[in-house]
């Protein structure tokens, strides 16, 4: 009887009357070789355990919030430029609380997101020009404006610059601490700044200690490298100066480039089964090093913000790698070091110490 007692309780605990609750409550899993080593490794929060992945958080919180400043009209449209995760999620969220979502994107955005935004009742709208000087980035944030003004109750995210998305990631922050206690060091891909400032705050009121590595891409701009031409990384980085980047969190920053991250990708899914895209195998990489140079017993975590299937034509696909040269390179045990992001133009694996905030620096 008891037994049978506890097998119901499990099957009502998973039962969902609708996908909001669906959000969160995701596992982690703990890494070390080949990227840390012996007992020295790092947690891993797998956040492609989400309907919709990381920021199935942030898109349902910043949505909720919207909606009860009357600031989202009910059943008002929302519009967002996304490189994917948001609009994934933005989905979920206009499901949910019954939104029409137009998804502002570029070429870049893989086929297969594509097709499911529109089978999640999205309207993804593709920019075929970047913008002379600030890229895609740029071309979309134009495009947003323009539908903008075409309709007076749509409602923008603004991802970028809306401390709402930040603050919908006290839910992770939580967990972790839930699953983990304290955290001595936390490493995070940089994108909108969101999840880092987010779950950083949070940690850091219980470990006020804790220290925060930022990882970008090679040709991003955020933490003061000029915008490259072209990025073939997703995901994390950017062309634009996001507002959401808490600067001052940040112990330093490290660079990846995309053929180190294939490399992490490919390790972490031969060795662990969880992997994912850009992001992931860069967080990886970085958080593998923190594991092997700190000192033992540090409690070093890590978010991977989505699965590997997204990435089955880039990452995992041997003719494109081939084609951008991304394969059969290990990557360097240590990352190279320079004192100041101005210093010079990175091309691939690199720490930096001195994290300023490129807008002031520019002003
Ligand atoms: C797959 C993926 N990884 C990492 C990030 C970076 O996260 P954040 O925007 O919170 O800095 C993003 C942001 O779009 C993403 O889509």
């Amino acid at each position: 009887m008891r037994q049978l007692t506890s097998v119901a309780c499990s099957v009502t605990a998973g039962r969902h009357r609708g996908p909001r609750t669906m959000v969160g409550n995701t596992p982690v899993l703990w890494v070390s070789e080949p990227f840390g080593s012996g007992d020295r490794g790092f947690w891993a929060k797998l956040e492609g355990a989400n309907p919709g992945g990381m920021k199935d958080r942030p898109a349902l919180h910043m949505v909720e919030c919207a909606r009860a400043r009357g600031e989202l009209r009910p059943g008002a449209q929302i519009v967002e430029s996304t490189s994917g995760t948001l609009g994934l999620a933005l989905g979920l969220a206009g499901q949910v609380y019954g939104h029409p979502v137009t998804l502002v994107t570029d070429p870049g955005m893989e086929p297969i997101v594509q097709r499911m935004l529109t089978a999640y009742g999205v309207r993804v709208d593709v920019v075929t020009e970047p913008h002379p000087t600030g890229g895609w980035q740029q071309a979309r944030k134009d495009r947003v404006a323009h539908l903008m003004a075409a309709d007076p109750h749509a409602w923008n995210p603004d991802q970028y610059n809306n401390p709402d998305n930040a603050d919908g990631y006290r839910s992770l922050a939580l967990e972790l601490l839930d699953q983990l206690g304290p955290i001595d060091v936390l490493v995070c891909s940089v994108g909108t700044g969101g999840h880092s400032a987010g779950i950083a705050r949070v940690l850091h009121r219980v470990n006020p200690d804790l220290k925060l590595i930022g990882v970008d891409t090679i040709g991003s701009t955020i933490f003061g490298q000029p915008a490259a031409a072209k990025r073939l990384m997703r995901g994390l980085g950017s062309s634009i100066y996001p507002r959401n980047v808490d600067y001052p969190a940040f112990a330093e920053v490290h660079w990846v480039a995309p053929a180190e991250a294939v490399w992490a990708c490919r390790a972490l899914a031969n060795t662990y089964y969880a992997s994912g895209g850009w992001s992931v195998g860069a967080v990886a990489l970085v958080a593998g090093w923190a594991a092997r140079t700190h000192q033992p017993g540090t409690k070093i975590a890590t978010v991977f913000p989505d699965g590997p299937l997204r990435y089955f034509d880039t990452v995992y696909n041997d003719d494109y790698c081939r084609q951008h040269d991304l394969l059969d390179a290990a990557p360097p045990v240590e990352p190279a070091v320079i004192d100041d992001p101005t210093e010079q133009v990175v091309q691939s694996w690199t720490r930096c110490t001195k994290v300023v905030d490129p807008a002031l620096v520019k002003q």
